[in-house]
């Protein structure tokens, strides 16, 4: 009996082992999942100088003109136009929205500062001028008046900025 106790000893570590190799999972790691207080504040302050930062831009021609070009290119059905007509984008070329886009601004005596062709004039005559009328005023309400200060777009993103920037 005394000669066997040693093998079994063996065996019973040897067991052990095996049996810790293979079924015994590694614990976790402890992960903190938790968002750090001080980058919710950073991350605050990030948007709310983007939103600020856009604020004080919103009544640039610059701006304008890049929400024009947007509207063009992508069209528009935010505005709830009569009876929910929206606007489809690409009536003209990208190449050609900026020029239109600087055309529009004009017909409200704003000046764009690239120069535009004269042909941005014959675009916009016959391509927009059908809904929204030659002199941009939107055919007596039936379309938007794209000669409005700011355009309605425009206003609605600034009231949009300025909620988002109470809730801040
Ligand atoms: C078939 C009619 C139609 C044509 C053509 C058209 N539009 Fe529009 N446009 C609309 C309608 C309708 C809306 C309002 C859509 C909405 O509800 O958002 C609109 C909206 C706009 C707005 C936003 C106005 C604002 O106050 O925010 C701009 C800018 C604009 N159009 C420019 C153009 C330009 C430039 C062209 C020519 C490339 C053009 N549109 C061609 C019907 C038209």
């Amino acid at each position: 009996m005394k000669n066997l106790f040693l093998p079994l000893l063996v065996i019973a570590i040897l067991l052990y082992a095996l049996y810790l190799s293979r079924f015994s999972t590694p614990k976790k790691k402890y992960v903190d999942t938790t968002v750090n207080p001080n980058y919710t504040m950073h991350v605050r302050e990030h948007q709310h100088d983007h939103l600020e930062e856009e604020l004080s831009r919103i009544d640039s021609t610059a701006y304008a003109k890049e929400y024009i070009i947007t509207v063009i290119n992508h069209g528009s059905s935010q505005l709830h136009f009569k009876k929910n007509e929206i606007m489809e984008g690409g009536f003209v070329s990208k190449e050609d929205a900026p020029k239109v886009a600087c055309y529009v601004l004009e017909l409200s005596g704003r000046e764009c500062k690239e120069p535009h062709p004269k042909d941005a004039a014959m675009f916009y005559t016959s391509v927009c001028g059908g809904c929204h009328g030659d002199d941009g005023k939107g055919l007596g309400g039936s379309y938007p008046d794209l000669t409005r200060k700011p355009l309605l777009g425009i206003e609605k993103r600034e009231e949009f900025l300025k909620s988002m920037l109470l809730t801040q």
